[in-house]
């Protein structure tokens, strides 16, 4: 399964600083890739970097997705190791909290999901695929939630911003002419994490899924992908 992470690959993890992003990175780290994380919060992020440097060459640039000027220090930052093989688009925002139902969701919250969630993942992988062409193998992933499926009461902004990012994923695999180059989207589950807590703050932790154990079936995920195109769940795999 390893020989997808090897040693000195490069990866960027948007939204490294905490939940999900955070434990990826670290998982990264451990089979000896190069990461590069961001988050808006730049001391998270640095109290993040503290901890996750132990276990590898961590790179870490504070701003936001939605910033261009931002994606492209992503992008040079991997350009400066000589390589991209791995992009996760991560970092999402559910707009506001509580989630407004349809008829009370404003254009402004509605632009402001489609910005981070939509947008920024595309802009990144627009500008990520020029290196990642170069690579005999590279992967790009995009967070989905099973919110882009299901009609949950509330959930209408947020759900279409991920149904319109896995569409766009499966048009670009679709359209890519290098077999070598992935699209995973990737359906993490319920975690306990921020995001769950801001979105449900009276859930049950103890029922929420461990965000490290979505990280390493993200990794078998990524390990086990035999076609251009992937969606997976990762609450459905079974760890190796
Ligand atoms: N938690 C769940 O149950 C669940 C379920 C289904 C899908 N998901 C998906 O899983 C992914 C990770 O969610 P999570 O629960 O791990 O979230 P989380 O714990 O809230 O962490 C989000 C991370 O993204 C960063 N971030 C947020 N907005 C950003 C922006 N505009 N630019 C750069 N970084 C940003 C955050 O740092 P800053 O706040 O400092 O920017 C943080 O590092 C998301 O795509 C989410 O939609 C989560």
């Amino acid at each position: 399964m390893d020989s997808w992470f090897e040693a000195g690959h490069v990866a960027i993890v948007t939204g490294g600083s905490k939940g999900l992003g955070k434990e990826i990175a670290r998982e990264l780290l451990t089979r000896g890739l190069h990461v590069i994380i961001d988050g808006r919060d730049g001391r998270l992020l640095e109290t993040a970097a503290k901890e996750l440097r132990q276990g590898g060459d961590l790179i870490t640039i504070a701003g936001d997705v939605s910033d261009k000027e931002h994606a492209h220090a992503l992008i040079a930052a991997a350009r400066e190791l000589g390589r991209l093989d791995l992009l996760v688009n991560n970092a999402s925002t559910l707009g506001e909290v509580p989630l407004p139902r349809v008829d009370e969701l404003t254009k402004g919250t509605f632009e402001h999901i489609f910005d981070v969630n939509v947008f920024a993942p595309i802009h990144l992988m627009q500008h990520a695929l020029p290196l990642m062409q170069q690579s005999s193998i590279a992967t790009i992933v995009n967070i989905t939630s099973d919110a882009g499926v299901e009609a949950y009461p509330t959930w209408g902004g947020y759900g279409a911003s991920k149904a319109a990012l896995e569409h766009i994923s499966r048009v670009l695999a679709a359209e890519l002419e290098s077999p070598s180059i992935r699209v995973l989207v990737a359906d993490p589950g319920d975690m306990n994490t921020q995001m769950h807590r801001d979105a449900i703050p009276d859930a049950d932790p103890s029922e929420l899924r461990n965000p490290a154990d979505s990280a390493r079936a993200l990794l078998q995920a990524i390990a086990e992908m035999k076609e251009p195109y992937g969606r997976v769940r990762l609450a459905d795999l079974v760890l190796a």
